[in-house]
């Protein structure tokens, strides 16, 4: 069983922790949070303890409580606070850090020299696998016409980000891309291919923040067989893809 611990106990922390206590693959062992809680806080209905890194020293930490992973959905600013304890110690880092500076992103692909690193602004296998099917598509009818439709909920303010980062990767403008905000729609990106007889549409819905766990899951699980190195999402999913083409073949 893969021992883990969770940096960051936000929206998208405790949704990923719930995710991971409840895999048998994995042992979540405890969640750091930035600032400590009053009085010693758990995870609701069990002993799993929930730290703060204001009063806590992560190394000692680690020394008495050890892990194999880290999965961070914390802040930008704390891959500098347990870097080095990843490098020297060797554990498994998924971050899911979307808003990485240059100087922080160098920094975490620094660690892929010393141990194995995924990094993804974008944890769902669904959003990850769409964009693969996306490209595949692309590549093999080149000629099609591509639009892309996202809803979200009526106050999100900008174009989602999921949606630049899908016409990025099929290399078309931002133009392309329609936003419609509706009622409560969580996440909702649909990439239409237009042939002269046929359509094709292929389309993610958001449920609930739990698929950042799920993808959580799926990164630490492909890491453990990974060199070390640092990878990205696509990498661990066509890596996935080939090893099971290889295998019916
Ligand atoms: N890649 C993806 O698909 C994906 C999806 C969702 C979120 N994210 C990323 O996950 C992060 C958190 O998002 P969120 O919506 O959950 O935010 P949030 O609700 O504001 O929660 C942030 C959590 O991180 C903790 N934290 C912040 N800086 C820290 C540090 N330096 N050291 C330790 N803990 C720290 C905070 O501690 P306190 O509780 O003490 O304030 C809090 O628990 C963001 O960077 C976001 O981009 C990525």
């Amino acid at each position: 069983m893969i021992k883990v611990g969770v940096m960051g106990y936000g929206k998208a922390g405790k949704a990923v922790a719930e995710v991971l206590r409840h895999d048998p693959r994995f042992e979540l062992c405890w969640v750091a949070r930035r600032t400590a809680p009053h009085s010693a806080e758990t995870l609701p209905d069990s002993d799993i303890p929930v730290i703060g890194l204001n009063n806590v020293a992560l190394g000692d930490w680690l020394d008495t409580h050890p892990v194999d992973a880290l999965v961070d959905f914390s802040g930008a600013d704390a891959v500098f606070v347990y870097g080095e304890e990843v490098r020297k110690r060797q554990l498994m880092l998924v971050s899911a850090i979307s808003a990485y500076s240059e100087k922080e992103l160098d920094y975490v692909r620094s660690l892929g020299a010393d141990t194995r690193v995924l990094c993804s602004p974008n944890m769902t296998v669904g959003i990850n696998f769409l964009i693969l099917a996306a490209r595949l598509l692309r590549t093999i009818a080149p000629f099609a016409d591509v639009e892309i439709l996202e809803q979200h909920f009526r106050d999100k303010p900008e174009v989602s980000g999921t949606a630049r980062k899908i016409a990025d990767s099929l290399d078309i403008d931002d133009q392309r891309i329609t936003s419609l905000r509706l009622g409560g729609i969580v996440g909702h990106h649909e990439v239409i291919f237009g042939f002269p007889y046929q359509t094709v549409r292929i389309i993610h819905n958001s449920i609930q923040r739990k698929a950042f766990g799920t993808g959580a899951a799926f990164a630490l699980s492909e890491l453990t067989t990974c060199d070390k190195g640092f990878y990205t999402f696509e990498d661990l999913m066509m890596r996935k893809v080939r090893s099971q083409l290889l295998a019916e073949a």
